[in-house]
């Protein structure tokens, strides 16, 4: 196994929130990652790279390997599946909830619920666990479209301030997962290169922590 450490960084919305807890543990990028198109990158540190990639490959890349570190949305992870990755840190950034939600006042279906989400593993282990019939409907994205063209009659998705739901005359229903950014690693990395990111780790804990004391002062 290489020397060299590859940090998995998720584009979208976790990369502006990750990029200044990374520089509090120390690690820079050599440039500027929105303004390229580069998707490998140099780091103020010599034997540490990093990748920007889709949220959902984060795992797919750490678990396999071909990243020793991630940072990817608890929502994600929990879809992906937990084999080969350890999860050693909450980065308490991007917090959000994982719910099901519906149309505005209607009743949940009671007979085999329709149910559209980019979530289908959680979906389905959630209704599975609370006993009911679900047919699960695989999208990419706008799920709150789905119940309003009668393609479903429930949703499971990110909920944060209820915006997209009102604005679609929807309203949240039940709590599955109460989601924030997560630091993951490989678990063959954190064994072998255990000295190289042990340091990262607590760095980057003590930056969380610093963070959690400033908000509640
Ligand atoms: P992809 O482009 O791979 O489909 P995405 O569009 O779901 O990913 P983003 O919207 O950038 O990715 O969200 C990344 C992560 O941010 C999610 O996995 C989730 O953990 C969190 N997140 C998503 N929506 C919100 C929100 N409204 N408020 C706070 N956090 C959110
Ligand atoms: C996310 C998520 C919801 C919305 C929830 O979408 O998929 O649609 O945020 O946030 P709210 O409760 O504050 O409205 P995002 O804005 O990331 O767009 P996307 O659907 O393109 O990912």
């Amino acid at each position: 196994m290489s020397k060299q450490l590859i940090l998995a960084l998720s584009k979208g919305r976790i990369l502006d929130e990750t990029l200044p807890l990374l520089a509090d543990a120390g690690i820079t990028p050599a440039e500027d990652l929105s303004a390229s198109r580069k998707l490998l990158f140099d780091t103020n540190l010599p034997d540490v790279k990093i990748v920007v990639i889709r949220a959902t490959d984060v795992p797919t890349y750490v678990q396999l390997g071909a990243a020793d570190v991630g940072v990817a949305g608890k929502d994600v992870l929990l879809e992906h599946g937990a084999e080969g990755l350890y999860e050693p840190l909450d980065l308490e950034i991007a917090r959000c909830k994982l719910m099901t939600a519906g149309v505005t006042g209607a009743e949940p279906a009671q007979a085999r619920r329709r149910v559209a989400t980019k979530f289908i593993e959680v979906a389905r282990r959630y209704y599975a666990e609370q006993g009911i019939q679900a047919e699960v409907i695989k999208l990419y994205g706008a799920m709150e479209l789905a119940p309003l063209m009668n393609l479903a009659d429930e949703i499971v998705d990110i909920v944060d301030t209820g915006n997209t739901l009102r604005a679609n005359g929807m309203e949240p229903r039940e709590l599955i997962a109460s989601i924030s950014t997560r630091l993951v690693v490989n678990k063959a990395a954190m064994t072998m290169k255990h000295e190289r990111l042990k340091p990262l780790i607590q760095r980057l804990q003590e930056a969380v922590a610093h963070r959690r004391e400033q908000a509640s002062a």
